[in-house]
């Protein structure tokens, strides 16, 4: 039984469909149920390909569609130019029209990229999101945000465009490397964090389980971090208010992983690190009581972070905050909780406060 998630967007409305086992079936019977077209491209990673492309293609090509698969390279440099060129040119030589749709079928790197080609080929064609990393099922294949990189900075070509379908397919987490597991891990406490008290009361309970990957435990996990997403993206869609919670622990994430040259760190033990610099900032401008703070912190350590700021100086952390797409006039936007399960947006946050925080962390 698949749990199914709404993203209400008006016309751009669409679901999103989790459970154990369901990525063939599901892709073939709504593909042709929302008149996705007959023909299609999989696009996906050299990873991702061996273990589950040509089982997809396959179950495409049972039901009647024309399918190709597509594979770039795994990793964060295919979010490019240079493999976004090679990709259109694919697509015009398979004579994909737009009645044609894309399928991406990877984590975040294959998301955002396929999702960009999607927006932009022939001026926007269809796209399903079928997200193969927790990071990419809970976060980055809900919410219309598709981009690739320049050399100057990550996400700095995009658009906002929404898929037709989401299918989490949680048999592919199997597969999924236990660190790269982990990082998406942060992505989930943090729904806990902005939204929800009661789901990080149970992120303490079964946080084993969870980390066992034990699948009907993680089902109910997903399909609620995925409702928060969607609750929030519907409230808005383009980011310009409520949408920012979503970037809780990002600022100082972000920084790091900036810092620390992309690849250093996974994005969500960043996040983690970046977490705790929130909490701890929460409890100094936002109110957040030290007992929460404690929760947190110890939430994330028994997910297995390492929690240990990276030994850079404080000027070479704040560099990238300073320039954070949250930065407004040239002054930080930090995203604080009040308490777990209710976050603010805030400038209020200065440089003092920060290196205070980086230094007593260091310690
Ligand atoms: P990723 O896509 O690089 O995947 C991580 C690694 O796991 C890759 O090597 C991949 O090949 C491999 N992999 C994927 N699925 C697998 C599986 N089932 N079994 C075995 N290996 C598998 O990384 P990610 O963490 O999923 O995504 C990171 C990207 O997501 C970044 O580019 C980030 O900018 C983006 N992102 C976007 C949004 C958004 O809202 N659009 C939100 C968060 C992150
Ligand atoms: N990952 C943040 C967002 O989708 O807005």
């Amino acid at each position: 039984m698949a749990n199914t998630v709404h993203v209400a967007l008006g016309e751009r409305s669409y679901d999103i469909l989790i459970g154990d086992g369901l990525l063939s079936g599901e892709l073939t019977r709504l593909s042709a149920k929302l008149k996705l077209g007959r023909r299609c491209a999989i696009i996906t990673d050299s990873t991702v390909r061996p273990l589950y492309g040509a089982t997809v293609r396959d179950a495409l090509a049972g039901a009647g569609l024309q399918a190709s698969l597509l594979t770039v390279p795994a990793g964060e440099n295919s979010k490019s130019l240079k493999v976004s060129g090679e990709l259109y040119e694919h697509l015009a030589t398979a004579q994909l029209s737009r009645r044609s749709f894309i399928v991406a079928l990877g984590g975040g790197v294959v998301g955002d990229l396929a999702g960009f080609i999607a927006a932009t080929y022939l001026r926007g064609v269809d796209f399903v999101q079928a997200p193969t990393t927790l990071l990419a099922m809970v976060d980055s294949s809900v919410g219309g945000k598709v981009a690739i990189n320049l050399p100057q900075g990550k996400n700095l070509v995009g658009a906002f465009y929404q898929p037709r379908l989401v299918l989490a397919d949680l048999a592919l987490l199997r597969s999924l490397p236990e660190r790269e597991f982990r990082s998406g891990m942060a992505e989930v406490i943090k729904y806990g964090v902005i939204y929800d008290a009661k789901l990080f009361e149970l992120l303490e309970q079964r946080l084993d389980a969870l980390m066992a990957k034990d699948m009907a435990q993680l089902a109910p996990v997903i399909a609620r971090c995925c409702e928060i997403k969607a609750d929030v993206v519907s409230q808005d869609e383009r980011e310009s208010g409520l949408r920012a919670i979503l970037n809780f622990g990002h600022t100082v994430g972000h920084a790091i992983e900036a810092v620390a040259g992309y690849g250093g760190y996974l994005h969500g033990e960043a996040v983690a690190i970046g977490m705790l610099a929130a909490a701890r900032l929460s409890q100094k401008r936002g109110g957040l009581g030290a007992a929460d703070v404690a929760r947190i912190e110890s939430l994330l350590r028994r997910a297995g972070f390492d929690l240990t700021l990276p030994a850079v100086p404080f000027a070479k952390i704040i560099a990238p905050m300073r320039v954070d797409k949250k930065a407004v006039e040239g002054k930080l936007r930090f995203v604080l909780a009040r308490r777990i399960g209710e976050v603010f947006v805030t400038d209020a946050v200065t440089e003092a406060d920060i290196e205070e925080t980086w230094n007593v962390s260091r310690r």
